[in-house]
């Protein structure tokens, strides 16, 4: 709808509704604006500093043009006007051609003019208004007031000088004049002493506040880094509101990392604890002898005993291993083989640079909670891999029975497993994609879980490089 109509419609609206129309055409427009400023803190903040001055700036020197200008040129356009008059009304008095150039003489000792009385001619045609001249609109007015008759005007052609002609009753006054006689020249000298100003100004307004940014940014990369899972080394700097916020993260991560620390601590214990018991359990069954009781005994000791080593790993996490640089693609043949060697067929491919730094051990740990679901619950295996320029994705495809997308969340949560609900027992514990994903976001990644096009589950690591 075009806009005319619908400000029509807007003002046959009764007075609410109008209000409220425009209140959208407002809330719109404010969109649209938004839409254009700049989306950085530090080009909205140097908006914000320069946008003030440049209009400080537009209002002055229209304030100034309009009002002094204009006045100083008025009253200097008067002066002249006078001075010419004057010589007029002398002319007037004493018409001879002796007093003529009695009065020319005059004109250039002591008014600074040239005034040459001629011949009566008449006058060229009228010049074309020049666009913007305060000048030109002065001059007029004032002869047109104070001598009323018939006049031309030169005030563009010679840069520097003004022509008058007056028509007398029997002579054509011609005056040329300098033209800062009428007019207040040199203002351009504080137009470029304000835009001069400003420049300097928001120099020293772009300096300061690239100072004053630069600690927002470092925290912001600083809190990046460790949702990466890297350690940033990172000291609050700059305004009083941005160390309190660098400060608030400090204490911030220092709570998460103790929680951490004392997940694992804990973890650690019970697992320690319980295996001791374990072994001794085992040993004493070993002691007892064959029969099938113990048999059974030590059947369940050993899936004790795996379910263990499955909560320790979860609990150890990845802490204390470092990155490094390794070969993506050995990487992955290796897990092929494992896969091949429990009698699965799996298969690679590899595109992209090889060489990625990730933390070996828990990133095989990962892939190979991956590749372990995939192998419980199918035959066929396929691992897809590509690294671009800013992610590594690996596919870890398979042709077992999926996971409905209604699941594919919950999955993820420690201690949850769809084999039980599936009434098979394959031995997990419902710790694998937990400890896959804690890994995968520890490395600043995700973990994806798709249909895969092999007809079962597709788990998609995708980690930064
Ligand atoms: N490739 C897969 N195909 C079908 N179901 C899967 C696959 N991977 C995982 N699942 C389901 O997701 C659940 C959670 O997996 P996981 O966290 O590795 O625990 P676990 O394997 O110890 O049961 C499993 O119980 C299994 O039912
Ligand atoms: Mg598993």
């Amino acid at each position: 709808m075009s806009q005319g109509s619908s400000w029509g419609r807007a003002l046959s609206l009764s007075r609410p509704a109008a209000i409220k129309q425009i209140l959208s055409w407002l809330r719109e427009l404010w969109r649209k604006g938004a839409a254009i400023l700049p989306k950085g803190l530090y080009a909205r903040s140097a908006l914000i500093v320069i946008a003030p001055m440049v209009i400080l700036q537009g209002v002055l020197t229209y304030v100034f043009m309009e009002r002094h200008w204009q006045l100083v040129t008025t009253r200097l356009s008067t002066v002249l006007t006078q001075d010419i008059a004057a010589l007029i009304d002398l002319y007037g008095a004493d018409p001879q051609p002796g007093s003529a150039a009695a009065l020319s003489r005059i004109a250039q000792d002591r008014l600074k003019i040239d005034a040459d009385f001629l011949p009566k001619s008449a006058l060229p045609p009228a010049l074309p208004k020049p666009f913007f001249s305060i000048v030109d609109a002065a001059l007029s007015n004032e002869i047109r007031r104070q001598i009323g008759r018939p006049f031309w005007l030169d005030t563009v052609g010679r840069s520097n000088l003004i022509e008058i002609r007056i028509q007398l009753d029997d002579a054509t006054l011609r005056v040329v004049a300098n033209r800062s006689a009428a007019y207040a020249s040199n203002s351009h000298i504080f137009l470029l002493w304000m835009v001069g100003a400003s420049f300097v100004l928001i120099i020293v307004a772009i300096a300061f506040l690239r100072n004053q940014i630069k600690p927002i940014l470092l925290l912001a990369g600083a809190a990046e880094a460790f949702g990466k899972g890297r350690d940033p080394d990172f000291r609050p700097r700059g305004a009083r509101e941005v160390r309190q916020a660098g400060n608030a993260f400090i204490e911030m991560k220092r709570r998460i990392e103790r929680a951490f620390e004392q997940r694992t601590a804990m973890l650690n214990g019970v697992s320690h604890d319980l295996r001791t018991i374990l072994t001794r359990f085992k040993l004493s069954l070993a002691l007892m002898g064959e029969s099938d009781e113990t048999q059974d005994l030590q059947k369940d000791v050993e899936e004790m005993q795996r379910m263990l080593e499955a909560y320790l790993a979860f609990a150890r996490g990845d802490a204390g291993e470092s990155a490094s640089q390794v070969d993506m693609h050995d990487f992955l043949e290796d897990l092929r083989l494992d896969a091949e060697r429990n009698g699965h067929d799996a298969k690679i491919e590899f595109t992209g640079d090889p060489i990625v730094a990730v933390r070996p051990d828990a990133f095989k740990r990962c892939l190979a909670n991956l590749i372990g679901n995939a192998q419980s619950h199918a035959k066929h295996i396929a691992i897809e891999a590509s690294r671009d320029q800013r992610f590594l994705t690996i596919h870890v495809d398979d042709d077992g029975p999926g996971i409905p997308p209604s699941a594919r969340e919950d999955v993820f949560r420690p201690f949850f497993r769809l084999d039980e609900s599936r009434n098979q027992d394959l031995g997990g514990t419902g710790l694998g994609l937990a400890i896959a994903l804690d890994i995968a976001r520890s490395h600043g990644g995700d973990i994806g879980l798709t249909d895969s096009p092999l007809g079962g589950l597709r788990a998609t690591v995708r980690v930064p490089v």
